[in-house]
């Protein structure tokens, strides 16, 4: 087993189709969509990860918080759920910082592997770990989880347990999770386990504050993804041009986090020029709620049973342990 400090790419897997080419397709094809729009992924390069690790701390951001309470308060249920000696595949596992918890609460973990999009955000998670838990075997897998077929070798292939914090399966649309709770059950196996974050349905005075923080971390995060793009694709955008907004979607339940053009302007990216209106906006990220029964139905449809949960003392989040389903 290598040792995090070894954290890779993985090219033998269907990698990140060169960083690049696959960042400059996306945003070309994004943004010529009515609504302009631009995968989520995409918010987190080193700043990106920087800055949401700052949002985790801002007092009207209750997910990292609640999530942490349930997985210190349930630690031994979730342990008797997991059982001794499994391998830990963590999805979009940022700087692993809950994943310490998880790690605590379980029996003899045989090893843990953090999957993630930002390299950067996986080389100060595997050192946390590894400061943390020296005896545990660990690597970081630089892809993107949504195109991992398999898993490398070294992973061992029986009692694999997922673990999709920080309610990341929000940020897709109730299809696009289905299908990504399906491709889960088959990299994680016929004897595979995930425990979900799920972030719950609840009043806007607590949801929109979340997603547009007093002192605009949540905007920088967003609005960084223009930066992003300045840097990388060496686009024009003038990001003081565009102001952050989180707006709740009551009939899809979910908050939208968009870019909004305060005038009307042109923006060009690899030369081709874009258009904005003023007021016109980029679809930057979608966090989906749900109601406990809705999660479970869903991860149902995707080829899981839910076996158990845990809901924080305030209602306002859900950690749930799945199950694979028999195929
Ligand atoms: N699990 C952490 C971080 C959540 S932020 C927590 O709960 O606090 C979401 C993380 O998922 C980021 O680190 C981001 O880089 C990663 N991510 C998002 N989409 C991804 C994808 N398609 N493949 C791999 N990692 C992804
Ligand atoms: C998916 N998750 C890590 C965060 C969320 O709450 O949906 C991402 C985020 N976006 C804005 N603030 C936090």
């Amino acid at each position: 087993m290598r040792d995090a400090t070894n954290h890779r790419s993985v090219p033998a897997l269907r990698p990140l189709r060169s960083g690049h080419a696959a960042l400059l397709h996306d945003v070309l094809s994004g943004l010529s969509r009515r609504p302009k729009r631009i995968p989520c992924k995409y918010l987190y390069d080193r700043r990106g990860s920087a800055l949401f690790e700052m949002i985790t701390r801002q007092p009207e951001y209750y997910l990292t918080r609640a999530e942490s309470a349930i997985l210190s308060r349930h630690a031994e249920e979730i342990a008797g759920a997991a059982g001794e000696g499994c391998t830990i595949v963590e999805l979009g596992a940022g700087d692993s910082e809950k994943s310490l918890l998880l790690v605590a609460a379980l029996r003899r973990p045989r090893a843990y592997f953090a999957l993630d999009i930002d390299e950067a955000a996986l080389a100060r998670g595997a050192e946390r770990l590894r400061r943390h838990r020296p005896e545990l075997p660990l690597e970081g897998l630089h892809v993107d989880f949504t195109r991992v077929a398999e898993l490398p070798p070294e992973v061992p292939r029986d009692r694999r347990l997922g673990y999709l914090a920080g309610s990341t399966i929000g940020n897709y649309e109730p299809a696009e999770a289905c299908d990504l709770l399906r491709g889960l059950r088959r990299l994680l196996h016929e004897d595979g386990m995930l425990v979900a974050g799920v972030d719950l349905v609840k009043p806007l005075h607590l949801l929109l504050p979340a997603y547009d923080d007093a002192v605009g971390v949540t905007a920088a995060f967003n609005l960084n993804l223009l930066e992003r793009l300045n840097r990388e694709l060496e686009a024009d955008f003038d990001v003081a041009q565009f102001y952050h907004r989180a707006r709740f979607d009551a009939t899809k339940s979910r908050i939208e986090m968009h870019a909004v053009s305060r005038r009307a302007q042109t923006v060009t990216i690899a030369e081709v020029p874009f258009t904005f209106a003023a007021g016109e906006y980029i679809h930057t990220e979608n966090c989906h709620k749900y109601r406990l029964g809705e999660f479970n139905l869903l991860a149902r449809a995707g080829g899981w049973e839910p076996t158990a949960s845990w809901v924080d003392e305030t209602q306002a989040y859900a950690v749930v342990f799945l199950r694979a389903a028999r195929a």
